[in-house]
């Protein structure tokens, strides 16, 4: 059942590919996305004022990632909310908002909960999840499914991948739709779309530096990620991670806050994975990487391939195969997911049942 791979999350990880394949398929036709499980409108997308995404845990932070890419390319505000504080706050919604809820299960308490407020005051719900038949998709309005199979590892993995790449067609769609994105720019993020199974496959058929970064690694007792922009998001995600599967402390912070106070607990040996692959931030992220080896830590950096500058600051550089940095997320996380998981197995955890997790979480 396992593929001949040793645990779940190492065999979903190896299914990515084919995960943002199947979820792309028939979406991205003649160089358009086609999410005919959606029709918003034109008119929707004007009078919504905002939309809100609201989701837990994993698909929270593809959510933040959502967030940036909508407001990127739409020109459309987006609030992103943890389900379990929106439902119990007093939201600012109207019937006129539009709602993305994530879930991969579709079963989450607090996400249905929020969703069902929600669709209460009237507004649009629109569900990305995995589960065909889920509650998440009975209930809400529209549905895009993430075609990422079944995932079993308590750690989600493809799930995340495959949201990712929802919220990007979505994106393109709404962007397409206010006419707020060139002809030229559409067709380029089409393009570089469809590599991406192509080119998180080249990740996974070149482990090595990952798996030595584990090695290195897994004995310490706290490990620090940092990113700006989209890198940012994608930390707090490989930084989740690490946590659960590896019980290691871990946090993930955007690089320029590091000197509010953080930069405290860099010790001699502190790990600290960097993320750099957003090309105007790249230099930013260059000088907090010093900052923080200048304080003795040990830096883990991801980079696009040819951004060989990082190597003179980082102790290790895993590189990701080039790609338009807006789409960068999707390619980041599969080296980190593939970190945490060496880690835990170098620490000897139970990668696929992690103590105190449930991969569905119904209660509240
Ligand atoms: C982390 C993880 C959890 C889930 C969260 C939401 O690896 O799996 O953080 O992402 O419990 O679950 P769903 O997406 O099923 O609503």
């Amino acid at each position: 059942e396992k593929g001949g791979y040793q645990h779940f999350m190492i065999k979903e990880i190896h299914e990515e590919p084919k995960a943002l394949r199947d979820t792309m398929a028939s979406r991205i036709v003649d160089g358009k996305v086609n999410l005919s499980d959606l029709n918003v409108t034109r008119e929707q997308l004007e009078k919504a004022g905002k939309i809100i995404i609201i989701a837990c845990g994993t698909a929270y932070h593809a959510g933040v990632v959502g967030k940036y890419v909508i407001e990127k390319l739409a020109r459309i505000p987006v609030d992103v909310e943890i389900a379990s504080e929106f439902r119990y706050k007093d939201p600012l919604i109207n019937e006129d908002n539009i709602v993305i809820i994530i879930s991969q299960s579709g079963e989450t308490a607090d996400t249905l909960a929020a969703m069902r407020m929600c669709k209460k005051v009237g507004a649009k719900v629109i569900a990305i999840t995995n589960v065909v038949g889920s509650t998440v998709s009975r209930e809400a309005d529209h549905v895009v499914y993430t075609w990422a199979g079944p995932e079993i590892a308590v750690a989600s993995t493809k799930a995340y991948t495959t949201q990712l790449l929802c919220m990007y067609m979505m994106a393109l769609d709404f962007a397409d739709k206010m006419g707020r994105i060139s002809a030229d720019e559409y067709q380029r993020i089409i393009e570089e779309i469809r590599k991406l199974p192509e080119l998180a496959q080249e990740i996974l058929d070149d482990k090595e530096i990952i798996q030595r970064c584990a090695d290195e690694t897994f004995n310490a007792s706290s490990i620090f990620y940092m990113g700006r922009g989209l890198d940012y998001a994608v930390a707090m995600e490989g930084s989740l991670k690490l946590k659960e599967i590896s019980y290691i402390h871990s946090e993930a912070y955007a690089a320029g806050e590091l000197k509010h106070g953080t930069i405290a607990l860099i010790e001699e040996g502190t790990p600290v994975v960097a993320l750099a692959t957003q090309k105007g931030l790249f230099e930013k992220t260059l000088s907090n990487i010093k900052e923080v080896k200048a304080r003795g830590a040990f830096v883990i950096a991801v980079a696009m391939e040819g951004d060989t500058e990082i190597e003179k600051e980082a102790d290790r550089v895993i590189y990701i195969p080039r790609v338009y940095d807006i789409l960068a997320p999707v390619l980041v996380v599969i080296p980190l997911q593939l970190y945490a998981y060496y880690v835990a197995v170098a620490k000897g955890c139970d990668v696929d049942k992690p103590r105190n997790l449930a991969k569905s979480v119904t209660v509240e």
